[in-house]
C-alpha cells in the first residue's frame, strides 16, 4: 500500500479528541532507508499498518518507536529525527539482539506457538533474556518520547513486555496494545516457561485489542489462569487498574486498492499475464510470505491432487504462487523453502507439457503495482493458512475486483474468516477438501461467483482500515 494515496482529505478526517500526542511503538520503524542516485534516504515503508497508523501520528505531531531494519553496525548510528512530520526515535538492535530478540524469541519462540505450535517453538533461555533486554530498551526509548498524560500504541508479539516497562517508567500514560497474530488457545499458551511474565507485560496496557473474539477470549483466559487478574472477557482488573480487552479485525486502504485496480496501466499489465498464461485457462493465485504458517505446501499437494485424479489439466488451469522471502535466517523457514520448492518442481515435472507449466513459482517480493496486475488476473484466489491472525491478501484481492468477478477460497483458520463468511471456506489440512474446492472453485457458475464477490466487497468496503485504527484510539481514550 503506497504511503503516496494518503491525501489531505484523509488527514483532515482525523480528529482524535482526547488526544493531544500519540506515540506509536512497533518493532519495526514506518521508514526504510533505500538507495537513491547513490545516495541513501528516508523513505515511508509500505504496509497496511503504516498507512493506517502514521495520518494519526502525523496530525497529533506525534512519535513513532522502532527498528530502523539494519544491524546496528551496518548503517548510521541515529538519533531521533524527523520524517514527514512523524518524530522517529530509533531503537538500534546489534547483529546479536537480531539473532537472539527478533529471529530468536520472536519468530522461532513466539511465532510458531502463537500459531496452533504448527512447529515446536524453540525454548531457551538466553533468547527470553535478550527479549526482556530488548523490551527494555524500546520502553526507554518510548519513555524518552512521551510526557505524562500522552498516549501510546504498542504493536504485537516482539513487544508484549513493553506495556508494563513503561507504566514503570511514566504513570500516568493511555496505553493500547494491538496483538496482529492470534492469541493461542490456553492450554498451548501454558507451555510457555515465561508465561506469566508475558501476560503481567500486556496487562500494563488500558486496551487490548486481538484479531478475533476468539483470541481476546483465549486472553482473558490464560491471563486469570497465569496471572492475578480477575474479570470477565472483555474487563480485566490487575493492580487495581481496570484492562479493556477486545476484538479490532484490521483492514485495509480499499480505496486505494480500487484506484490501482482502474489504473489502466496495472489493467494492460493484468492484460498481459493473462495472455502469457493462455486466455482459455483459468489461472489460479496463491501470495503469501514464504512462511510455514501459510499452508503453502499443502495447497501445492491438494493441487497436485486434483491434477493427478485428471479433474483438471493443464490445458484447464495454471497456478500461480507468489511467495515473498522472509525471516530466511530461521530454519524453519529454509526447511519449508525447500518442501515447497520440491512440490512445485514434482508438479511440473509430471504435468507440465511444452509451453504450459503447470505451476509458475515466483520467490520474491513484488511491487504493489505488479502483485495488483496478479489479482486483475486472477480468476481464483487461494488462500489455505494453518493459522493466520488475519490474512489481507485475501482483502486486497476482493477490494480489487471491482466487476464483481473472482473466486476466493479461504482457509477457516485465518481471522478473515470469520467476515468473508462468502468466500469458499477449506481446512487446509484436509487435502481431499482443497482438492474438490480447488475444483469447483475452477468451475463456479458466473452467478454465484457474482453472488459471493459482491457480499464479500460489501463487508470489505464497510470497514477499511482508517475506521480500524479510528476505533481502537477511539475506545482507548474513552
Ligand atoms: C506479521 C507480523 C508483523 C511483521 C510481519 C513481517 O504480519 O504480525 O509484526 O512485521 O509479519 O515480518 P517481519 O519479521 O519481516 O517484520
Amino acid at each position: 500500500m503506497s504511503p503516496q494515496a494518503q491525501t489531505k482529505t484523509d488527514l483532515d478526517r482525523k480528529s482524535i479528541p482526547g488526544v493531544d500526542r500519540l506515540t506509536i511503538v512497533a518493532n519495526r520503524l514506518p521508514v526504510r532507508r533505500v538507495e537513491q542516485g547513490g545516495r541513501k534516504r528516508w523513505q515511508r515503508s509500505p504496509g497496511g499498518l503504516v498507512s493506517a497508523v502514521a495520518p494519526f501520528v502525523e496530525r497529533c505531531h506525534g512519535s513513532w518507536v522502532g527498528w530502523p531494519g539494519y544491524p546496528e553496525k551496518e548503517g548510521p548510528a541515529l538519533k531521533p529525527f524527523t520524517h514527514e512530520d512523524i518524530s522517529i526515535r530509533p531503537v538500534p538492535l546489534s547483529q546479536d539482539e537480531l539473532d537472539t530478540f527478533y529471529y530468536g524469541f520472536s519468530n522461532a519462540t513466539l511465532w510458531p506457538l502463537y500459531h496452533d505450535a504448527i512447529r515446536p517453538p524453540v525454548f531457551r533461555r538466553s533468547w527470553w533474556r535478550a527479549y526482556v533486554h530488548v523490551n527494555r530498551r524500546y520502553a526507554q526509548a518510548a519513555a524518552r518520547a512521551v510526557e505524562p498524560g500522552d498516549t501510546v500504541w504498542i504493536h504485537d508479539y516482539q513487544l508484549q513486555l513493553v506495556p508494563s516497562m513503561l507504566r514503570e517508567l511514566v504513570p500516568k500514560l493511555r496505553i493500547g496494545f494491538f496483538l496482529h497474530i492470534p492469541f493461542p488457545p490456553e492450554e498451548i499458551f501454558a507451555r510457555l516457561p515465561w508465561r506469566t511474565q508475558i501476560i503481567e507485560g500486556l496487562l500494563g496496557s488500558d486496551l487490548i485489542g486481538f484479531q478475533t473474539k476468539l483470541g481476546a477470549q483465549n486472553f482473558s483466559r490464560a491471563a486469570r489462569r497465569f496471572s492475578a487478574a480477575r474479570g470477565s472477557d472483555r474487563q480485566l482488573d490487575f493492580s487495581g487498574r481496570p484492562i479493556r480487552v477486545g476484538p479490532y479485525p484490521i483492514s485495509i486502504d480499499v480505496k486505494h486498492y480500487e484506484q490501482l485496480a482502474a489504473s489502466p496501466e496495472i489493467i494492460k499489465r493484468a492484460e498481459g499475464l493473462r495472455d502469457q498464461m493462455g486466455r482459455n485457462r483459468r489461472v489460479i493465485l496463491g501470495v503469501d510470505r514464504l512462511d510455514y504458517t501459510k499452508g503453502i505446501d499443502l495447497r501445492l499437494r491438494a493441487f497436485r491432487d486434483v491434477l493427478e485424479r485428471g479433474r483438471l489439466s493443464v490445458r484447464d488451469c495454471v497456478f500461480n504462487q507468489i511467495a515473498v522471502p522472509s525471516r530466511e535466517q530461521v530454519e524453519q523457514y529454509q526447511e519449508l523453502r525447500r518442501n515447497v520448492e520440491e512440490e512445485v518442481g514434482r508438479i511440473n515435472g509430471e504435468f507440465s507439457e511444452p509451453g504450459l507449466p503447470a505451476v509458475h513459482y515466483h520467490r520474491r517480493n513484488l511491487p504493489v503495482e505488479d502483485l495488483m496486475a496478479f489479482y486483475l488476473a486472477a480468476d481464483v484466489l487461494v488462500i489455505t493458512p494453518l493459522r493466520d491472525g488475519m490474512n489481507l491478501v485475501a482483502k486486497e484481492y476482493v477490494a480489487s475486483r471491482l466487476d464483481n468477478t473472482g473466486v476466493l477460497v479461504l482457509s477457516e483458520f485465518a481471522g478473515a474468516a470469520h467476515e468473508l463468511r462468502s468466500a469458499l471456506l477449506v481446512n487446509p489440512y484436509d487435502i481431499d477438501g482443497m482438492a474438490s474446492t480447488l475444483e469447483s472453485a475452477v468451475r463456479l457458475s458466473d452467478r454465484d461467483v457474482t453472488r459471493r464477490m459482491q457480499a464479500m466487497r460489501r463487508v470489505v468496503k464497510r470497514h477499511d482500515v482508517f475506521k480500524w485504527a479510528d476505533s481502537f484510539i477511539t475506545e482507548l481514550t474513552r
